[in-house]
């Protein structure tokens, strides 16, 4: 393709990348296109070009797309995790699903069936954790989000994604720093103390607060903790973390717990959990319902039977399946989400439930070595999905059903074919909407033993 930066063409949007931005093809040749939604007629100034694609920046929207939707809000200020929320709630589904059905079929070589996806009423609100850069803008404290490929911090007063307590919690951060001078990160020049704001809210708007610094030594900070407790009562728990680098993780290692509870407990649907500042826990709680629901039903729990949930975190798909089943044993690599999963055992009264802490890809497969039987297994890998060793052990286990959730559908496609040439079949896949106006989509799979 005879294309180079700086030309101006004109095409209409007709995909989203993984990452939610637009996609045109001219000549079969793809332009990647920020800012750009599927329907939309733009002309794109080409800023680089490489063998396989193209990227390019909308110069004009010439006739926007019949699928673009308004809302009273300023939807930018939302941020750049949010791609497609200009785009109809319907057609971001109808096109999650399609994403789906591609995936597996030019990834997996796979034929399933792909149910609509399970979407929210009212897909705003949702998330229970966000972590919100501190800034300065024009000598502003400022919080916000990053704007793209920049250290700058775009200020947000309100986050539609959020709980309102959230909002109102980053508003009294804000006025600690600027009462007591408190310096805030500067990604350029390395310097500040304040990096971010992380904010954990659970069933019952109660709040866990952690304050991310560059080092242990801040002034002032239990003032802070008097000032959330004093105008916020539903903040529980106040923690600092330090992080002294910028790595892409927003925690670093190092918790000091400042205030309150040690644990937040947050519940889905029956049952509690008690989660650590640094556990991984489901973002949207009333979509994990669904989730769940659908992997309990998918694994056709007996009294009998015997499951490995692999990536268990702090246990919340063991426990949901616990009563159907003779025993579940959860493999997971974060220690302190080991002992949650543990105490959320004991706290929900399960006593069918054990957890090892140890990397799947090493430790199952050792168990099955020494072994550890299991009739069905259960697999929640991160969006990097599972390592090999972790797919041979499987199919060396040989179990009749296996239930895969998974957020990232190339991944998934990628290791359901290993499992779909060792002689299982895909039954169904349920896609679920977990992050709304993003282009991820969850999916809980059923494969069973042909
Ligand atoms: C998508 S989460 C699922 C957690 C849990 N099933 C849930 O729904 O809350 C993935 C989990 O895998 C864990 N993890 C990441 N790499 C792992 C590995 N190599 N072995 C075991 N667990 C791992 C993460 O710490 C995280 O808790």
């Amino acid at each position: 393709m005879n294309m180079k930066i700086g030309d101006l063409i004109v095409g209409e949007i007709i995909d989203f990348t993984h990452e939610g931005n637009g996609v045109m093809k001219i000549e079969g040749f793809p332009i990647f296109v920020e800012d750009a939604l599927i329907g939309d007629k733009v002309e794109v100034k080409i800023t680089a070009v490489k063998k396989s694609f193209a990227i390019g920046e909308v110069e004009a929207l010439i006739t926007p797309s019949e699928d673009r939707v308004e809302y009273k809000f300023d939807t930018d200020t939302l941020g750049g995790g949010v791609p497609l929320i200009g785009y109809s709630y319907k057609k971001q589904l109808e096109w999650k699903r399609s994403k789906v059905i591609q995936d597996l079929k030019r990834i997996g070589g796979i034929d399933a069936q792909v149910k609509p996806v399970i979407g929210m009423g009212h897909p705003f609100r949702y998330r229970n954790h966000s972590q919100v850069p501190a800034g300065k803008v024009e000598e502003k404290v400022v919080t916000g989000y990053y704007r793209r490929k920049s250290s700058d911090i775009v200020p947000m007063e309100e986050d539609h994604l959020q709980p309102e307590v959230a909002d109102q919690i980053l508003r009294i951060v804000r006025a600690w720093i600027d009462k007591y001078e408190i310096s805030v990160y500067d990604r350029d020049r390395g310097e500040g103390i304040i990096r971010h704001i992380g904010i954990r809210t659970n069933e019952n708007n109660e709040s866990m607060v952690i304050l991310v610094t560059t080092f242990s030594q801040i002034p002032n900070k239990f003032q802070l903790v008097h000032m959330l407790v004093k105008d916020c009562p539903g903040v529980v728990s106040v923690y600092q973390n330090i992080n002294p680098t910028d790595s892409r993780f927003t925690y670093g290692r190092e918790y000091i717990h400042l205030f309150g509870k040690e644990k937040l407990t947050d519940y889905i649907g029956d049952l509690q959990f008690e989660i650590s500042p640094d556990s991984f826990f489901q973002i949207n709680r009333q979509q994990v319902k669904a989730l769940y629901g659908k992997a309990q039903e998918f694994l056709e729990g007996d009294k009998d039977d015997l499951v490995f949930d692999l990536y268990s975190g702090i246990g919340t798909i063991s426990l949901f399946v616990a009563g159907d089943v003779k025993k579940v044993i959860g493999i997971e690599s974060v220690k302190a989400a080991v002992m949650n999963a543990k105490e959320n055992a004991r706290l929900n009264n399960v006593s069918n439930a054990e957890f090892h802490y140890g990397k799947a890809e090493n430790l199952f497969p050792q168990m099955i070595e020494k072994g550890e039987r299991a009739n069905k297994v259960i697999l929640d890998p991160p969006r990097k999905g599972c390592d090999k060793e972790l797919m041979e052990a499987i199919i060396k286990l040989d179990p009749e059903r296996v239930v895969y959730v998974s957020c990232n559908p190339s991944t998934l496609a990628r290791d359901l074919k290993l499992l779909v040439e060792a002689g299982y079949r895909v039954e169904e896949v349920q896609p679920v909407d977990m992050f709304p106006h993003s282009a991820h989509v969850e999916c809980v799979c059923l494969l069973t033993r042909k």
